[in-house]
């Protein structure tokens, strides 16, 4: 190897590095891109001559030729919050009070104001000024490695610009941001995927999202995602303020976003939110709000954090962005277990990022309160959730021969008549075999936060219920006997058909409370499956538990217990479970980690506020080590665990004779202090 290439291959480098930092962060490039062009050229030639001087950091190296093939776990060293919202000039007084309250007398703060990027957080670490992992936020705790996709990110340094003069050394750090896509690039996007009959990204956050999860880096690299880095953290080093290390953070060679403002007072910060507010539509990026931080890092050490988001930070979430449009007809679709929703189908219209052809219009009451009618010129908003609603009629525009909307008599699928519960507003369609309920249960059964199962969409579903495949749950699971039917239709094929039956297999992986929450019991949502699958730790021991047993359960109340109730006494859904029990899904809860002797079958009720951990953790705490927790107290309690201001449990525990335990001796029994 020589030593001259060797020292031309680092120029090269140290050349394309401040050339990338001047295209892709600071929008200035200074070359030409035919000029780029050849010192990329002659980089790859060198290191094809000399491939043992390539190194992991060198430009050529962004884009890996591997496919992820599982997206490893990554516990956060340090949590990654979420930040609580404010929507109002007083809810960011309350704010700037309670901080206030919390510092030390003499003690005032500062603030720093920021713009909200709409896209997807991650958590890179760098290590010796390397980029050694980046990571999905997840559910704060631990996240998922996306390093092979991230590196793609042109405005990411591989390796960081660690000037001699820093005050840190900063060797080993976590830099936290927001990973976005331009919406012109978002848009692009949809339309390449609209020519190629793909299904299109609601928003440029999930076209982002979606991207970052792509198991092929090179696909990822063709999508122009960037980012925008908010927060530097280093465990060995004081860092002094936030304003600061957006600043050294700048200087490592990040993109920063240059709206970064430092406030003395409330007073200013309201004043720096409505001017980012007005500079939302001027942007070629999504913003939805400002974030307010207390500046210096000592301040907020003082004021800490609650369960999940800073006591120290706030996001102001701006007014949600309005758009006009023509109602043209007003559809009844038809959900999982029967509730008829009407959707207003619209005259396309582009809004807060992406073009909008149909809203909610949630119930029949709410169409007769706004009195919305077919062909009315209507306002539609896009709020923190994605889809949007109807907000208002215009009513100067309605047309004379305009009528009031009907209510729906028989189902639009299956043609069964409707019925309407005395005092709800849904209608539901009774026909359990409504092909629109068929497809709608599959569809929840084989959605990401239920089995997980790849490739079995909402397309694949229509067509196998179409088919004859699939009708009830268990059917997904005996596709694999009609593999050869399977291939021939039309577009699938070998290799499709098998990366599905893989899928499904895989899916049998799946722990007992996401199988709960798949079987779509009405009112049983992801967390109440959770805890109900933690609680019973068994589907037959949950079968048998009686209502009020149910109920027993911490955050379950009468309409979830009745419902389980309902759904059990079904035997097509005993039947069903069964089937599946026999196909190797598990029915079963694998929370209990190791039996303590204190906590094993005994029970717990909560009481008060805790001050080291939230009701949920410590509950987790407790079944992973055998113990259960009730919402109640009752004779078969064991323990009641006292926070402070404890409510009316507390009497009654004293009342039955139940023994009290302090949060410091239920502490000590877990083993966290001695
Ligand atoms: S600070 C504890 N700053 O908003 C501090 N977050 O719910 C938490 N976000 O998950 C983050 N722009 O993905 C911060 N300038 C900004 C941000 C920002 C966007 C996202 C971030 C986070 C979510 C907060």
């Amino acid at each position: 190897m020589s030593k001259k290439a060797q020292e031309r291959i680092e120029e090269l480098r140290e050349k394309i590095r401040r050339h990338d930092h001047n295209y892709y962060v600071l929008a200035q490039p200074v070359i030409s891109d035919q000029d780029y062009d050849f010192l990329m050229k002659e980089l790859v030639k060198l290191e094809e001559e000399n491939p043992d001087l390539v190194t992991p950091d060198s430009p050529t190296q962004r884009v890996g030729k591997d496919l992820t093939k599982e997206f490893r776990p990554v516990s956060h060293k340090i949590p990654m919050l979420s930040l609580s919202n404010t929507y109002d000039e007083e809810e960011l007084i309350d704010f700037d009070r309670r901080v206030r309250e919390n510092l030390p007398e003499g003690e005032w703060p500062e603030y720093v104001v920021e713009f909200k990027i709409d896209g997807a957080s991650v958590s890179l670490n760098y290590v010796n000024g390397l980029l050694k992992t980046a990571a999905t936020r997840g559910d704060g705790l631990t996240g998922e490695e996306i390093t092979a996709n991230v590196r793609t990110i042109r405005s990411v340094p591989l390796r960081l610009n660690v000037k001699k003069n820093t005050k840190y050394s900063l060797d080993d750090i976590e830099v936290r941001g927001e990973v976005f896509m331009k919406i012109k690039d978002f848009e692009k996007l949809n339309r390449e995927r609209e020519t190629a009959g793909e299904k299109l990204f609601a928003n440029p956050r999930n076209s982002t999202a979606g991207t970052l999860k792509l198991q092929d880096p090179s696909l990822v690299a063709q999508r122009s995602l960037n980012l925008f880095v908010y927060s530097l953290i280093s465990t060995e080093e004081e860092l002094n303020s936030q304003y600061d290390n957006l600043q050294i953070l700048r200087e490592l060679g990040f993109n920063v976003n240059p709206e970064v403002h430092l406030c003395k007072s409330i007073a200013e910060v309201i004043d720096i939110c409505r001017t980012l507010e007005g500079m939302r539509s001027s942007l070629d990026y999504e913003i939805d709000g400002a974030v307010i931080k207390v500046n210096s890092l000592w301040h907020q050490r003082i004021i800490g954090s609650i369960a999940k988001s800073p006591r120290w930070a706030v996001a102001f979430k701006f007014k949600a962005k309005q758009a006009f449009t023509r109602l043209n007809s007003i559809i009844w679709q038809v959900g999982r277990i029967g509730t008829l929703t009407p959707v207003a189908e619209l005259q396309p219209v582009f809004l807060a990022g992406s073009t909008i052809s149909r809203a909610t219009l949630h119930n029949f009451d709410e169409i007769l309160r706004k009195d919305i009618r077919e062909g009315d010129k209507v306002v539609i908003e896009k709020g923190g959730d994605v889809i949007p609603k109807v907000v208002a009629v215009i009513m100067d525009e309605r047309s004379p021969q305009s009528k009031p909307v009907k209510a729906p008599r028989l189902c639009p699928v299956c043609s069964s008549v409707l019925f309407k519960p005395e005092g709800e507003v849904a209608f539901y369609c009774e026909n359990s075999e409504c092909p629109a309920q068929v497809r709608g249960r599959l569809e929840h059964f084989s959605s990401r936060g239920a089995m997980d199962i790849e490739g079995l969409g909402t397309a694949l579903i229509n067509l196998f219920v179409k088919l004859g495949y699939l009708k009830i749950y268990p059917d997904i699971y005996e596709l694999k006997s009609k593999r050869a039917e399977l291939v021939k239709i039309e577009r699938l094929g070998d290799k499709s058909i098998d990366n599905l039956l893989g899928s499904i297999e895989k899916s049998k992986e799946k722990p007992f409370h996401k199988v709960l929450f798949a079987l779509g019991i009405r009112y049983v949502g992801s967390g109440a499956a959770k805890k109900l699958a933690d609680h019973f730790g068994s589907i037959e021991a949950l079968i048998a538990a009686s209502a009020e047993e149910i109920e027993q359960v911490y955050e379950i109340g009468e309409s979830i217990s009745s419902s389980v109730r309902k759904f059990f006494s079904d035997e097509h859904n005993i039947h069903n479970i069964m089937k599946l029990k026999e196909h190797g899904l598990k029915f079963e809860s694998q929370i209990v980690v190791s039996r303590n002797s204190f906590f094993d079958n005994r029970v717990f009720v909560i009481t008060g506020t805790l001050s080291s951990l939230s009701r949920e953790d410590a509950s987790e705490k407790i079944m992973k080590l055998g113990g259960k927790v009730t919402s109640s107290v009752s004779k078969k309690t064991d323990y009641l665990i006292m926070g402070e201001n404890p409510g009316s449990k507390f009497k009654k525990a004293e009342s039955l004779g139940v023994k009290i335990l302090t949060e410091e001796e239920f502490l000590k029994n877990l083993g966290e202090i001695n």
